[in-house]
């Protein structure tokens, strides 16, 4: 029988490029799957990335760090290697320190623990640091726009009042098998015990931790603006199954007798229980005061205020609109309309319309407003509007200022803005969420 050629083999060469040691042995390591977990190795931590890590490389590949700061040098030991393109790794011992770099405030948190914050041991002012470099890199690679943009190049994260711990007032807890609250390890669906959470405030945190939830999932908690603890007990499949409020001072929490109290820009505002409200209690004011001035409603414009929750933005937004004007406040979830209701009934210019924001009832919505809206304000939840809504709303050439808890949503809705005429004409980033790689933008989008 004749001897058969050898087939050739399929080499980065052959598909076009030579093949360098470092890119042969990232090749090799994805081969492998997950042949680096576990291994320590010292690197240079580069620039910050998106979701509360720093990149290094080794060996031709990249590196997510956790628990490091850009400049340092550390050793990591990695976490995951699941994908070719790179793995997750934790800063387990510094070798040269960031002068960024604090002791974190908080017993809990560090490698392989818990996972609820990314930057304790960053100083506030580098924290902001981070957002601001991470808003900026998601605006310029997701969202299309100019880094040299002074709007994108000049961000600054604010700061809010109150520094940076014992500001969260909504939490939701998880609880593991034995019935004891906590969070969760990083990527990991193990629950870390906590007697205490830092970054909440004391009575939330007191009301949940350190106490036993036999047969829950998870625990939700807010605390409103009178010192009441609402908790929520959810079952493991997140369903809640009862909730109690817990008046200061008291021991014994008692079943629920209405909703509970907030206070922002000047107002009262009702809230159901564990539903939503901006997290930390300076939040509110501070993103009402940048949406305020971004959306410039005038006497006699129509308003529509898009995941409105319990209305504080339309709420704020309806004087400025007077008697002449209008304001309609969009929300899916009955119990926050029904808050809604409540808190702008001495508004008569402003409506509640429950619904789904999505083409179809924003479609249906556009249609009944009988007009176009002159400013769009939008908040919706983190994977943000989408595409084929952000269209609609740039069809409609309102002023449209858009609320952000994740820059990276935010980017692709400004990609989609961008692509159906609007440009940036304005940015404001706060650092709502301390500790954490959490920020809050304010988007303003007008036609270009
Ligand atoms: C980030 S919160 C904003 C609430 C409000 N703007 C505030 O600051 O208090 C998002 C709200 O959108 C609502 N929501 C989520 N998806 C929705 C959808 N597809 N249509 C309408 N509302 C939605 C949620 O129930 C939630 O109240």
């Amino acid at each position: 029988m004749a001897e058969r050629e050898p087939r050739p083999r399929r080499t980065a060469r052959a598909r076009g490029g030579p093949l360098d040691a470092t890119a042969r042995g990232a090749r090799r390591a994805a081969q492998r799957g997950s042949g680096w977990t576990g291994r320590e190795f010292d690197v240079v931590v580069g620039a910050v990335a998106h979701g509360g890590h720093c990149v290094a490389r080794h060996e031709g590949r990249v590196v997510f760090v956790r628990h490091a700061l850009p400049g340092e040098r550390v050793v990591v030991r990695v976490t995951e290697d699941r994908h070719p393109g790179y793995c997750r790794a934790d800063a387990v011992r510094v070798l040269e320190a960031s002068p960024a770099r604090i002791d974190r405030p908080c017993p809990y948190s560090g490698p392989g623990r818990c996972g609820g914050c990314d930057w304790q041991h960053a100083d506030p002012a580098e924290q902001r640091r981070l957002k601001a470099a991470v808003v900026r890199e998601q605006l310029v690679r997701l969202g299309g726009l100019d880094g040299a943009d002074p709007r994108v190049r000049d961000l600054v994260v604010e700061e809010l009042p109150g520094g940076p711990l014992r500001w969260r007032s909504r939490a939701r807890f998880a609880v593991d098998r034995s019935g004891a609250p906590g969070l969760r390890r990083h990527r990991s669906h193990d629950v870390v015990v906590l007697d205490d959470c830092p970054i909440t405030l004391e009575p939330a945190a007191r009301a949940v931790l350190g106490r036993r939830w036999p047969g829950a999932g998870a625990v939700d908690v807010a605390v409103d603006a009178a010192g009441l603890v609402t908790t929520t007990r959810l079952d493991r499949r997140g369903r809640p199954q009862s909730t109690r409020v817990l008046r200061p001072g008291a021991d014994v929490p008692e079943e629920p007798a209405g909703r509970t109290g907030r206070h922002a820009v000047g107002r009262d505002w009702e809230v159901e229980g564990t539903g939503f409200w901006q997290v930390h209690p300076a939040a509110a004011d501070a993103l009402v005061a940048a949406v305020g001035a971004f959306a410039e409603a005038r006497p006699g414009e129509t308003v529509l205020d898009l995941y409105a929750g319990a209305g504080l933005f339309g709420g704020a937004l309806a004087p400025a609109v007077g008697g002449t004007g209008r304001v309609v406040c969009v929300e899916a979830d009955a119990a926050a309309c029904a808050a809604a209701d409540a808190n702008l009934a001495d508004l008569p210019q402003a409506e509640v319309w429950q619904g789904e924001v999505d083409v179809q009832g924003l479609a249906g919505l556009l249609a009944d407003l009988g007009g176009a809206p002159h400013v769009v304000v939008l908040d919706p939840p983190r994977a943000g509007a989408g595409p084929a809504v952000s269209r609609l709303l740039a069809a409609t050439g309102a002023r449209v200022v858009y609320v952000a808890c994740d820059p990276a949503a935010l980017g692709r809705d400004v990609a989609a803005f961008a692509g159906a005429g609007y440009g940036l004409a304005g940015l404001r980033a706060v650092d709502a969420f301390p500790m954490t790689a959490h920020v809050e933008c304010v988007a303003l989008l007008v036609p270009a």
